[in-house]
């Protein structure tokens, strides 16, 4: 707490507003008592200017392009660690200890099988349904399944439930992608990491062994990193609002979800690698560079752009890295990189870009690994709800656990008709 104020004067009176520091970042006007003390509300619709929360889990610096999950940078993470110790770290608050990870770790393989009556549900699924279509209604299914573990005032079964988020998630994305080939479903393989398990579940078949390509596992784990959480995006606000209402942990991811899936938030990643492929040859570029350009254009450069990331997107470097790494142990070049590159060089030496301060996402080139590994671009999106389940799962708990926490309810400036009589039928024109 600060001691500092933030006068405003409203009507010729005169008021002060306290201000709150946090470790890093941006101080906080609170306005917690705005509208008792003015009788007016703020405005700020896409809440550019607004923070919703505190939060001590990830922090971003947009204009320097940092990303720190628990105060350790994203760079530093993607090199060094794994999807579960991130997991752990983002849960807990801290690196676990070998045997603290060794415990996560058999503790999420035990909840990697899903009821068994789950497999049927997906077969009320057209073949051809979206995964993510799929993915939202499972997840949201799952408090049907695992009701033993949706009382959010018990912190255990908040415990059990956050586990079965985490572990459950590969085994439904995979079961997901199993039924749009219409190959059968495939168990967890325990003796597995948590990557190499969902590696197998998706490309493997039960007529053969599956070998998890070493290259392959790790390249993505470290996706998986970097999709682990996000501050408070789109998605994680969403089911921060949905779990301020009491709904069962099940029912928010599942709200997360379907936020996530839309193109301008998680769904960028199918649309960039559609775009890419789309602009097809280098000399196409200029022509989608000035579409991005036109305000009567619809078309913006998707994977491009952030609306934190006024630099360039940590995350997006090391995806960058990572195609290259994916290419040599696959031994493929998909010309739509070099796309991607020369997009890329263009667009930051464009005006409009670097005037807009446009840089890649996240989104921007992790089409392009996943499609080299296999996946249909219709499981992009389901690959980031994968990994992102942890964040939410984190951000989840930290708002049940907050003291100050209350239900979401933001107001309005209303803009339509004033009070009227209604008019019968006879006398309506
Ligand atoms: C993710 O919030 C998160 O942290 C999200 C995420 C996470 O990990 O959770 O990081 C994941 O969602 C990444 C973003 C993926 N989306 C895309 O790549 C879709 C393309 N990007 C844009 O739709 C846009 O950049 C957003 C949605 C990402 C951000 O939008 P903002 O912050 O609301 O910014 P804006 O739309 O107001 O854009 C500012 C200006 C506008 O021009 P003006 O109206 O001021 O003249 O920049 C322009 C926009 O037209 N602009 C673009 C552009 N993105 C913004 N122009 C062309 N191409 C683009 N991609």
């Amino acid at each position: 707490m600060s001691n500092k104020s933030a006068k405003l004067e409203v009507a010729d009176k005169n008021f002060d507003f306290p201000v709150l520091e946090g470790t890093l970042g941006p101080d906080v006007i609170d306005i917690r008592k705005l509208y008792g003390q003015t009788g007016r509300f703020t405005y700020d619709p896409g809440f550019t200017s607004t923070a919703a929360c505190e939060s001590a889990l990830t922090y971003i610096d947009g204009e320097e392009g940092v990303l720190l999950h628990r105060g350790y940078p994203i760079g530093q993470l993607a090199e060094k660690s794994s999807f579960m110790e991130v997991s752990y770290l983002l849960l807990n608050g801290e690196l676990p200890s070998k045997t603290e990870l060794d415990d996560f770790t058999y503790t999420i393989s035990r909840h990697t099988m899903l009821h068994e009556q789950l497999a049927t549900f997906y077969r009320g699924f057209r073949r051809d349904a979206h995964p993510m279509a799929v993915m939202c209604g499972v997840v949201g299914a799952l408090s049907a399944f695992y009701h033993d573990s949706t009382d959010i005032t018990d912190p255990e079964q908040r415990k059990i439930a956050s586990h079965r988020l985490i572990a459950k998630m590969p085994t439904i994305a995979a079961m997901a992608y199993k039924y749009t080939v219409g190959q059968p479903f495939m168990y967890p393989d325990n003796n597995l990491s948590y990557t190499g398990n969902f590696l197998k579940m998706t490309f493997g078949v039960p007529a053969e062994q599956y070998e998890v390509h070493p290259a392959i596992e790790k390249a993505m784990d470290r996706i998986f990193i970097l999709h682990a959480d996000h501050e408070q995006n789109a998605s994680t606000s969403t089911v921060r609002l949905a779990g301020s209402s009491g709904a069962n942990p099940f029912a928010c991811i599942a709200a997360g979800i379907a936020c996530l899936w839309g193109p301008a938030h998680g769904g960028a990643n199918e649309a960039a690698l559609n775009m890419l492929r789309e602009i097809g040859t280098p000399d196409q570029i200029p022509h989608y560079i000035e579409r991005a350009k036109d305000k009567n254009d619809p078309f913006r450069l998707m994977g491009f752009g952030h609306r934190v990331y006024k630099n360039y997107d940590p995350r997006a470097t090391v995806m960058q890295e990572t195609v290259r790494e994916v290419f040599d142990a696959l031994k493929v070049n998909d010309p739509v990189f070099e796309v991607a590159l020369q997009l890329e060089e263009m667009a930051l030496n464009d005006p409009y870009f670097i005037e807009k301060k446009l840089f890649p996402n996240v989104d921007f080139y992790s089409g392009v690994i996943l499609s080299a590994i296999g996946f249909p671009t219709t499981m992009f999106t389901v690959l980031f709800a994968l990994a992102r389940t942890v964040g939410w799962v984190a951000q989840w708990n930290e708002m049940i656990s907050d003291p100050e926490q209350k239900i979401g309810r933001p107001r309005q400036l209303y803009t339509g008709p004033t009070e009227r009589n209604y008019v019968p039928m006879a006398d309506r024109k």
